[in-house]
């Protein structure tokens, strides 16, 4: 199995021993669709390589690459990251890779979050902080940041409600604004709302007497088109004078699932119980979100710092096709032994 089989599709991975910016220099331009990625975080392990880099020679090590990255990548680079905390001093790393990318002309996109569901924790040491409470202070470290860039302009596939969800309330529901006297009005036609605003979940009945009820109803009677009804000019926002107008709302069958991503994290729910054997893998659930969103199917995805080989591991069960580098041996095997497990058409979406 060679680098160029994957890339020409003979093979649909291939997992191989290199450097994050050394192996991406023999790909050729745009042969990628993806990169999803997760480097090593500063000193927090030292990856039986004497990994040690912190601060601001961290974030140059991480710049090094990512031109190779972006000149072979034609799609959105994704990569997961988070500095240290030592001292209650955070050593604030991904944000300062973000600026060094921005001041370099990368095209940074709105950092989506990873919400590591299944952190235990307070804050900090318990013992010598009593007196708050029973904790050191209220800091969690339940996130990471995902940095991503892409070329200008629009990513060439994205399918941004691969992930998405039925909208959480029913056409003209619950969402609402504040009126200056503190009551709130329904966002789609000005109907008073409690303070709090009515809670209805999808496809329940909504209150009678609010227009935006009978633009429901009709539509769940199939008659949304006929003239008078969801085809109809409606005025918003009036309560406070500032009406518009406008075509009435086409609700989304699937609503975006925004750019919170949460995964639970810890033994036994990664994806796989091969991962462990990587310092520090991340949850499948986490690659997943962005090979569906991200890459199209039968597409390239590359991971640089493969590790366990969970990005592959993806990519291939989501019938794309998956490339990772590692640049050690010890990875490189474990990657191939969990990928030598996978099915592909057995494991369809
Ligand atoms: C955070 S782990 C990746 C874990 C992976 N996402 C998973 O789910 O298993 C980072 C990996 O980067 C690898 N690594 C460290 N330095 C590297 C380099 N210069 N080039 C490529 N890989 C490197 C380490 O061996 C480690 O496996």
């Amino acid at each position: 199995m060679t680098v160029t089989d994957v890339l020409t599709g003979k093979q649909q991975w291939g997992i191989f021993q290199g450097d994050r910016l050394e192996s991406v220099r023999q790909l050729p331009d745009d042969s990628i669709d993806l990169i999803v990625t997760s480097p090593p975080y500063e000193k927090a392990r030292t990856y039986g390589i004497d990994f040690s880099l912190r601060g601001q020679a961290w974030v140059d090590w991480m710049i090094e690459p990512w031109a190779e990255w972006q000149r072979v990548c034609k799609g959105l680079i994704v990569c997961v990251c988070e500095g240290q905390t030592r001292g209650r001093r955070w050593s604030a790393v991904p944000a300062l890779l973000m600026a060094d990318l921005h001041r370099a002309g990368f095209n940074l996109r709105k950092p989506p979050i990873f919400q590591r569901v299944g952190i235990p924790g307070s804050g900090g040491k318990r013992a010598d902080h009593a007196h708050h409470g029973g904790s050191a202070d209220w800091l969690r470290n339940d996130y990471e940041f995902i940095i991503c860039t892409s070329r200008p302009g629009l990513l060439p596939w994205a399918d941004t409600l691969a992930n998405g969800h039925k909208p959480k309330w029913a056409p003209g529901g619950e969402m609402s604004n504040r009126n200056t006297n503190g009551t709130r009005r329904n966002q789609w036609a000005g109907g008073e709302l409690s303070s709090g605003g009515e809670r209805q979940t999808h496809g329940e009945r909504r209150p009678a007497g609010r227009p935006s009820h009978a633009l429901a109803t009709r539509r769940r009677l199939g008659r949304g088109n006929e003239k008078g009804t969801c085809g109809r000019r409606i005025s918003r926002g009036h309560a406070n004078g500032d009406a518009t107008t406008s075509d009435s709302y086409d609700p989304p069958a699937i609503a975006n699932p925004g750019n919170v991503i949460k995964a639970i994290v810890g033994g036994g729910v990664m994806g796989d119980k091969e991962c462990h054997e990587n310092e520090a893998p991340f949850p499948e659930k986490l690659a997943e979100f962005f090979v569906r969103a991200f890459c199209p199917a039968g597409g390239l995805v590359l991971d640089p710092f493969s590790g366990s080989g969970t990005t592959v591991a993806v990519a291939v069960k989501m019938l794309r096709r998956g490339l990772g580098f590692d640049i050690r041996q010890s990875q490189v095997a474990l990657g191939r032994r969990r990928l030598s497990g996978i099915t592909p058409a057995a494991l369809v979406e």
